[in-house]
């Protein structure tokens, strides 16, 4: 007769419960030496399923996301940020935003770490099983502008505008075409209450107008965007240069200098500096 253990190992292999196969003897072998009560063994055993699929998800999430890296928010060094607010950023994290389906803007200058929290919360988002998408704004113009021109462009929409939450980094670094601009505003247009998007840049709101080519559609843009948005400034030294203090005592960049929040607030709009 096949024993109890081996009915419970039995069982866990049907579910497909591999994580919790792993533990389980471990487990039992506790409760044995009398190290855990029952409910903790349940619980040890449910934990191992649980971060196994979490990994697993994580894994799927990366590959297919198109996130340039793992960084995560645990990772974030706040004290080297003192301008940022960690309550902020940890309330981000609850991802509350993403159900609410609302925006999130990093503004602030290179190297201050807006890819590296972008990435924390989109990673935070695809462990809790919600489908993210990264792509920098160049990378996401340029696969609509292909896209269009395959004659493909409503797929390509589609398939950007169903992430749960998608990163669009480094707005600003590099002019946008004004087909791509047209592109980029339409998308957006589509995610604008319907799903979370978190935005980088390193220029403030008012130079978007430049950036995008085209003042009106620019101003519209920021319009939808901050319906519903929360806006991180960081103002601070790069991460990328810590190690030069020596150089930022000599030559000292305007701190946060392109990224005012001085947005061109629409009238009756709210825009949350700080999360509830
Ligand atoms: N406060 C921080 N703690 C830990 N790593 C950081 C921090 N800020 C930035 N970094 C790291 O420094 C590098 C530059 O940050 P990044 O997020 O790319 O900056 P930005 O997008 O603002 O230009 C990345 O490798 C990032 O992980
Ligand atoms: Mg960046």
């Amino acid at each position: 007769m096949t024993s109890l253990r081996d009915q419970i190992r039995a069982q866990l292999a049907d579910l497909k419960m591999p994580g919790a196969l792993e533990a389980v003897d471990p487990v039992l072998a506790r409760i044995d030496s009398g190290q855990i009560s029952a409910p903790e063994a349940i619980r040890a055993v449910l934990d191992a399923q649980i971060s196994l699929r979490n990994n697993r998800r994580l894994e799927a999430a990366m590959r297919s996301s198109r996130l340039p890296a793992v960084k995560t928010l645990a990772d974030f060094d706040f004290s080297f940020q003192p301008s940022l607010k960690r309550e902020q950023i940890d309330s981000l994290a609850t991802l509350g935003f993403v159900e609410r389906r609302e925006n999130v803007v990093f503004l602030g200058p290179p190297g201050v770490g807006k890819t590296h929290l972008a990435i924390g919360l989109a990673i935070a988002a695809a462990q809790s099983g919600r489908r993210v998408y990264y792509g920098t704004l160049g990378e996401l113009i340029a696969s609509l502008e292909e896209a269009q021109a395959a004659g493909k462009l409503m797929p390509r929409m589609k398939t950007l505008t169903h992430p749960a939450l998608l990163v669009v980094d480094e707005i600003g670094y590099l002019p946008v075409s004004r087909t791509g601009a047209m592109l980029f505003f339409q998308l957006m247009s589509r995610r604008y209450e319907h799903a979370a998007t978190v935005l980088t840049s390193n220029k403030g709101f008012e130079e978007w107008g430049e950036i995008f080519g085209d003042e009106v559609m620019a101003a519209a843009l920021i319009d939808r965007l901050l319906h519903h948005c929360h806006i991180v400034n960081i103002r601070g030294n790069s991460y990328r240069m810590r190690h030069h203090a020596e150089l930022w005592g000599q030559h000292r960049l305007p701190e946060g200098d392109s990224a005012s929040a001085s947005s061109p607030k629409p009238k009756g709009r709210k825009t949350q500096e700080v999360t509830a």
